[in-house]
């Protein structure tokens, strides 16, 4: 058997600063300290803990398998941990994400949003991985699109033979607990009609056609349908594997050139511009928001990520760049505009995604009041 390395990104909204705003150091702090311990114990080989707004990210590169029963209790324990912090310290949101008791040797389904990728290292590895507040899993739909299917976007489709006969997309439909599988470029437009619904259908891994190489993974959690009511929008996370063969991290980073819209902002109830970000630009503030999103590069090593000398892992902070400020700056134009509109949609989500709201209740209390027309 080949040797395996395997990339764990599980993140949690174990309580934040200031409302749901930003992670403070001393959770993080938390993060950092169980990590070191594991990876000192060899149960990891890397980690790099860091922060998206309101959620706690532990990146964590392993030999142990996706959905390994130890790695998924290091997270857990970890957030736990950190979720009594941030109670003691009277954090807002104290274990907003941690919706079950008991660890029964799986983290998903519990709260915290999971993003696995098992690999066999090529030569040289770039991974890139991206996580988002203030927003939901289908905010990747249309990214993981372009880069992998839209020719417009990603160069290579059309020009290296290695990605000759494209992608194929792992659809899940979050409502029924089904997924499905398809082929692009022979079954674009039947991809497009789902994962253009994007609150429904949720793009959850890629693979190259040809040969099953792994090339995306991404969480697909809808915390509300867990916890059976709304607790919050689920800030998703994603792995992506780039060059040599797949696309470039060039052209993993070029739907970013331009903002999107994507369900959650305030109150997970309002369509908003994603803003990509750099870490220290990782917090949410107006109106919540706007939604951001930050993307990490890194080299998958010996079954670890690459370290310098001082043996720290290296994180490029891809979206700490100037070439996305054209973005930055549509996101808050777009921003302003939509505020305008108050809690008129579009600006607002339709009704059947905003469990968060008093219309059920503003409908019964006009009830005897309402007249047949
Ligand atoms: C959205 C989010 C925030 C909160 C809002 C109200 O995912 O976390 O926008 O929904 O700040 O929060 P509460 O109800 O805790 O006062
Ligand atoms: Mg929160
Ligand atoms: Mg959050």
């Amino acid at each position: 058997m080949p040797k395996k390395t395997t990339i764990s990104l599980i993140k949690c909204d174990v309580g934040s600063l200031a409302g749901h705003h930003v992670v403070p150091k001393p959770l993080l702090d938390v993060g950092e300290k169980n990590l070191k311990v594991a990876k000192e114990n060899g149960l990891i080989n890397s980690y790099y803990v860091f922060n998206v707004g309101d959620d706690l990210q532990l990146l964590m590169v392993h030999e142990k398998g996706e959905s390994n029963s130890e790695i998924h209790q290091l997270a857990w324990n970890t957030f736990q941990e950190a979720a009594n912090k941030a109670m003691k310290l009277k954090l807002y949101g104290a274990g907003q994400d941690l919706l079950k008791n008991a660890f029964s040797g799986n983290i998903r389904g519990l709260g915290p949003g999971v993003a696995e990728m098992e690999i066999e290292e090529r030569k040289s590895d770039p991974i890139v991985v991206f996580a988002a507040d203030k927003t939901s899993a289908g905010s990747f739909n249309l990214p993981l699109f372009r880069i992998f299917a839209d020719p417009m976007n990603t160069a290579g489709l059309i020009i290296d033979p290695e990605m000759a006969g494209g992608f194929k997309f792992e659809v899940v439909d979050a409502q029924e607990g089904k997924k499905v599988v398809l082929k692009c470029p022979e079954e674009m437009y039947e991809l497009i009609a789902l994962i253009g619904t994007v609150e429904r259908y949720i793009v959850s891994r890629v693979w190259r056609a040809r040969d099953d190489l792994l090339c995306a993974s991404s969480s697909v959690t809808r915390l509300s349908l867990i916890a059976g009511k709304y607790v919050g929008k689920d800030d998703p996370v994603m792995i992506v594997r780039g060059q040599h063969g797949l696309p470039a991290v060039g052209e993993i980073l070029a739907p970013f050139m331009h903002s999107y819209l994507v369900a959650g902002w305030m109150r997970g109830s309002h369509w908003g511009p994603i803003m990509p970000v750099g870490l220290k630009d990782a917090r949410c503030t107006l109106f919540d928001g706007p939604p951001r999103m930050v993307a990490l590069g890194l080299q998958i090593s010996n079954g670890g990520i690459a370290c310098d000398d001082e043996g720290k892992p290296m994180i490029a902070d891809l979206f700490a760049d100037p070439a996305f400020d054209l973005s930055r700056k549509e996101t808050l134009k777009c921003a302003s505009m939509l505020r305008r509109m108050g809690e008129f949609e579009p600006a607002r989500l339709s009704v059947e995604s905003m469990e968060y709201t008093t219309l059920p209740q503003v409908i019964a209390k006009l009830k005897e009041r309402f007249q047949p027309i």
